[in-house]
């Protein structure tokens, strides 16, 4: 037997498939990298040809194929929920009887259509699925486990105990009580899109003050000691139609939701910082019970939920765990490699991955297609862009950091594209931290995003300690760390003074300040060399020529836009933005000797605002 596994999430949102063979991780992608469609929730024909194409086999070499989610669980929720709301959830039962009778039935007759054939079809369980893949790339032999996200069929959180090839999920809170949802809920009501918005939620958050934290707890959840909680369902209108909240909700925080692209007000910066700090409460507290309940002293975690990397940040800081992983792919793309691993290590016996380095099985998450020399030469011949290609690894490096030096920025393109929502450094924007000007520069002129946001850190791992409070490995952007107390600069004016954020963001705060937020805080990822080559060593060469082993690392696309896949998606972004630099593999291209593209005018068009 060849020991080949494919995962697939599908049909909710970020679809993606993952090829695993006898426990090893060959590849991972979304759907939304080949498709161009963000968050793409449809069938991920593209990634699985994708991972069979990587792994050089045919269809007919895999011994199992699974889905992440069991649909006949999801639809007994939906039925029993409507039935429970009815009349007033008949619209979204109807929906869900064809998506049940219709698209779901066809999962079969979908991969069938990729694959050639009807292949040995399984399922897991959605918790499950997340479980798994945050479990088995783990570097522990056990661990605690838990998965918190919106609803994943009846289970919105689940905790459990991993040992060896076996998990076990013990408890589950259930639909509709949902930290997830709850976020959602704010994300929503003030004016971000929901699946894609509560980043910038969490974002908005350190301009404010929780000053509804109170009004949250007495009303909206009830948060028990050990961190299970009861939502009032009467605040929420997802149960019974298509808006998360509902007019008593909006009563109870004084009046409507803000409407997107309005201008953001202190409401919304404080409610931000209130229902963030109720969320990070909640997980403290979910942690605490899950050691306990199984005596363990590592943690793994997945599911949307576990994308807050500021409550990650403090389940470090404050849980005394031992160990912590978290899967970068937390949300349900990532669903589609647990639900290959389970099958592997679980039904197929798969033996572990696990080294004596403790280190995870994930390879960095660099689990994507990579386009070798000869695809970009081929390409830029194709294009006739101009370009320089510098052979040499370090002489190539020591040109792409003296541009950053230089306020250059700089689109890069490395190896294996990254699995999960986060840019890693096989497809980043970068630039210089040390330069007051560079967030907005970046946000206006070259990812067009609202201002306000703030970019992350890469660091050499080795000087992560100089700069930012924080003791071990975040390879994968999922923590936000202080920035050291003595690279703080005081600012004048109170971040919490007034709507008017640009005046709060352009002031220095660190000699770091493109990726310090008003908080001090940073989102970081460590650089090592062994995992990552390319990327560490243009940061080794910033930090030879400037002193400073800390550069901008920003996803490769433009607001609305995924992640750039191929050359020519990052020819493209790089030819739509105001970025100075374009790397793609051992071939620099400067945008002063490019050509403008033709016919290209209405690009913005192309991609729907999130
Ligand atoms: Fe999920």
């Amino acid at each position: 037997m060849s020991g080949h596994v494919l995962g697939i999430s599908a049909y909710y949102h970020d679809s993606a498939a993952a090829l695993v063979q006898s426990g090893v991780i060959l590849s991972a992608a979304q759907e939304e990298r080949f498709s161009r469609k963000k968050h793409d929730p449809r069938f991920p024909a593209k990634a699985i040809n994708y991972c069979l194409e990587e792994a050089f086999i045919q269809a007919s070499e895999l011994e199992a194929v699974v889905f992440y989610d069991n649909p006949l669980l999801t639809f007994d929720r939906i039925a029993k929920n409507a039935v429970s709301m009815a009349p007033a959830g008949k619209e979204q039962f109807v929906e869900a009887c064809r998506a049940i009778f219709g698209v779901k039935a066809r999962i079969l007759d979908d991969i069938a259509a990729v694959l050639g054939s009807k292949p040995r079809l399984l399922v897991t369980d959605h918790h499950m699925a997340h479980a798994a893949s945050c479990f088995y790339p783990s570097p522990y032999d056990e661990a605690a486990i838990l998965t918190v996200d919106g609803v994943g069929e009846w289970a919105t959180c689940s905790l459990g105990h991993g040992r060896g090839n076996e998990i076990e999920l013990a408890q589950e809170i259930r639909y509709p009580h949902s930290l997830g949802l709850l976020y959602s809920a704010f994300t929503a009501y003030c004016g971000f899109k929901v699946n894609s918005g509560e980043y910038k939620l969490m974002g908005l958050a350190p301009y404010g003050q929780p000053t509804y934290a109170d009004r949250i707890r007495d009303t909206l959840i009830d948060v028990r000691p050990d961190g299970s909680f009861c939502l009032d369902t009467s605040y929420f209108g997802y149960l019974d139609g298509h808006m998360m909240t509902n007019d008593r909700f909006h009563a109870l925080f004084d009046g409507p939701p803000r409407q997107a692209e309005s201008p953001i007000s202190r409401k919304q910066m404080d409610l931000a910082a209130s229902i963030q700090l109720v969320t990070e409460e909640i997980m403290l507290k979910l942690v605490a019970h899950v050691t306990a309940m199984t005596g363990s002293r590592n943690l793994v975690m997945a599911g949307g939920v576990a994308l807050n990397c500021v409550a990650n940040g403090r389940v470090r800081r404050e849980s005394g765990l031992e160990g912590l992983f978290i899967q970068p792919a937390a949300g349900d793309a990532g669903g589609a490699l647990g639900a290959a691993l389970h099958v592997s290590h679980q039904l197929l016996h798969a033996p572990r991955q696990l080294g004596t380095r403790r280190r995870d099985s994930l390879s960095g998450s660099y689990l994507g297609p990579a386009f070798g020399s000869h695809e970009v030469a081929a390409f830029l011949d194709r294009q006739e862009a101009p370009h320089h290609r510098i052979d040499d690894a370090a002489e190539r490096a020591s040109a792409i950091a003296a541009a950053l030096a230089d306020g250059k920025v700089v689109g890069f393109l490395g190896g294996r594209m990254e699995f999960g929502p986060r840019a890693l450094g096989s497809r980043s924007i970068l630039g210089d931290p040390r330069r007051a000007d560079t967030q907005s520069t970046m946000n206006i002129k070259i990812k067009f995003r609202e201002s306000f946001r703030p970019f992350a850190p890469a660091v050499l791992a080795e000087h992560a300690a100089s700069y930012f409070d924080h003791v071990g490995d975040s390879p994968y952007m999922l923590l936000v760390a202080p920035v050291r107390a003595d690279r703080q600069i005081a600012m004048t004016r109170s971040v919490f003074d007034g709507d008017d954020m640009l005046p709060i963001l352009n002031q220095p705060r660190s000699d770091i300040p493109a990726v310090t937020h008003v908080d001090y805080s940073a989102r970081l990822q460590t650089v090592d060399a062994e995992t990552k080559p390319d990327f560490h060593a243009i940061l080794q060469a910033f930090y030879d020529q400037t002193g400073c082993p800390v550069i901008v690392n920003t996803s490769f696309n433009v607001r609305g836009e995924p992640i750039v896949c191929t050359p020519q998606d990052a020819y493209r972004c790089f030819m739509r933005t105001e970025m100075d630099l374009l790397v793609l593999e051992d071939c620099l291209l400067w945008k002063s000797e490019q050509p403008p593209l033709e016919g290209d005018q209405d690009w913005r068009t192309e991609y729907e605002l999130d």
